[in-house]
């Protein structure tokens, strides 16, 4: 199947001038660079209206929602006309945002079982710009969706404003590489094969105290080295304790990591 080439950028936040927006409009520009047209899309100007799961199941064949729903109108003929897919969700409660949610529940309902996305390249994009927390949770149901839909996704961007500099050069080199794939759908060969694409992507797989490791790690990046460098010992004296047994024991000790990580991470920022 041949798309038209061009990448849309889908802006998860309520506040459109946002984290998210920086993140979703960097990643546009790295697609731009490589020559796609791209559009970028607040979502919080199509607020898609909570799926009825309604019976009979009628939308699934005649692939339209029986209820009146503009926004997912809009939005659901800009993504199943695009090239490729650029979403971008600010966290949560450890979550994806409702405007996010709302969206999928709905693409499921309609278009799930006709797949009319498969092989489509899509890129998603969390921001916990808070604690940090959720930076991985909130990217999960972002990726079931590309999944469920039978895209094929890349490497998800987990991003807090530990790493957020970091993050939008890891942003704009992703739009780049998506818009490559974005002339040329690659479906998979089977359930089989994108199953294990998906497994094979990083973060996702990764447990609750891995993913507060993860946090702990990006707020000891943020910091300059004789400042992190404590730091680290912290986290590798965590590893020891964890490939010993004593994960609540590593659990704290990378919490207590975090905790300074943060403080020194704020204290630097409001020197800026
Ligand atoms: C209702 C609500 C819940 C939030 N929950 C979290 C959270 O679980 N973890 C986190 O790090 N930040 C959390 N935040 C902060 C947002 O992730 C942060 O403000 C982010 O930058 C939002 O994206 P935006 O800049 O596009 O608005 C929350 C914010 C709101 C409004």
């Amino acid at each position: 199947m041949v798309a038209n080439g061009n990448v849309i950028g889908l802006i998860g936040s309520p506040n459109r001038d946002g984290r998210t927006n920086q993140l979703v409009s960097a990643a546009l520009k790295g697609a731009a660079r490589s020559g796609a047209p791209t559009e970028l899309i607040q979502m919080a100007d199509h607020v898609v209206a909570a799926c009825k799961d309604c019976m009979p199941w009628v939308c699934k064949e005649n692939l339209k929602c029986t209820y009146e729903d503009e926004a997912f109108e809009f939005l659901s003929q800009k993504v199943l006309n695009c090239g490729a897919l650029i979403l971008g969700t600010p966290v949560y409660w450890w979550d994806t945002s409702g405007l996010v949610k709302y969206l999928i529940l709905k693409m499921f309902r309609v278009y799930a079982s006709s797949a009319p996305l498969q092989g489509l390249s899509a890129f998603g994009i969390a921001i916990a710009g808070g604690t940090g927390n959720g930076l991985v949770s909130g990217l999960r149901p972002v990726y079931h969706f590309f999944q469920m839909m039978q895209m094929r996704a890349i490497e998800p961007l987990p991003v807090t404003r530990f790493n957020f500099d970091i993050a939008l050069e890891r942003a704009e080199e992703r739009g780049e590489e998506i818009a490559k794939m974005a002339l040329q759908r690659a479906p998979f060969k089977g359930l089989e094969e994108r199953l294990l694409w998906y497994d094979a992507l990083p973060y996702l797989g990764l447990s609750r105290a891995e993913e507060r490791r993860l946090l702990a790690d990006y707020t000891v990046q943020g910091l300059r080295s004789n400042d992190g460098a404590p730091l680290a010992l912290g986290l590798a004296r965590a590893d020891e304790l964890a490939a010993a047994g004593k994960s609540l024991d590593a659990l704290v000790e990378i919490t207590q990591v975090y905790d300074a990580g943060a403080k020194a991470y704020d204290a630097k920022d409001s020197k800026k």
